[in-house]
């Protein structure tokens, strides 16, 4: 699931067929027309499908629609990859210990939108990224794995957003791995 640019998406494909990850990404799902990600999903001949919020009347309508399109997809993980949108019951409930999202902080740390913007204002020197469970509550749930960032004295957004990035195309295969392994998807978890 993506809305933006996609970098995420991408290091998962490139993961899935580089061998890092015995997996294989069976759909990409986006609800900004022609984003970054559906247009990187052209380019590496994955499957994408549209889901527009705007044209739903509810977030549970929304989720239902992506919940059909995963399941006739018969995927076994979903990964939230840059999904702009609060999730409801619908689809956590669908995808029990299956959905991951990643978010640009060290959680609890700066929760909800706007994370890296909220770490350089609040000062802190370390700041980072993590995938986790979903669970009801925004950017809450188990972590699956993290990485630290430094925060540079004349970072900018762009430039410490750069560096985050760098370290979610790292954690967010391993991450997948790990969930996959707890459910055992694969084999047995190394620890
Ligand atoms: C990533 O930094 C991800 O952590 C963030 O959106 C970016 C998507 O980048 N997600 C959130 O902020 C969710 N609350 P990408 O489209 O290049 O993968």
């Amino acid at each position: 699931m993506a809305s933006g640019s996609g970098s995420n998406f991408e290091a998962l494909v490139e993961a899935c067929r580089g061998n890092q990850l015995p997996a294989e990404v069976a759909l990409l799902a986006v609800n900004n027309p022609d984003c970054g990600a559906q247009q990187r999903a052209e380019r590496l001949n994955v499957p994408w499908c549209l889901h527009d919020h705007r044209r739903f009347s509810s977030r549970e309508a929304l989720d239902r629609a992506l919940v059909e399109s995963f399941q006739s997809a018969g995927v076994d993980l979903v990964v939230m990859a840059g999904w702009m949108r609060i999730v409801t019951a619908e689809l956590i409930e669908a995808f029990p210990d299956r959905l991951l999202n990643i978010h640009p902080s060290l959680l609890p740390s700066f929760r909800g939108a706007r994370a890296v913007e909220q770490a350089l204002a609040a000062g802190v020197t370390l700041t980072g990224c993590s995938a986790h469970l979903v669970r009801l509550e925004v950017d809450s749930g188990p972590i699956l794995v993290q990485a630290a960032v430094p925060i540079a004295s004349d970072d900018t957004r762009e430039s410490l957003s750069a560096r985050i990035h760098r370290q979610e195309h790292r954690i967010l295969p391993l991450a997948v791995q790990l969930a996959a392994q707890r459910l055992g998807l694969l084999g047995p978890a190394q620890g």
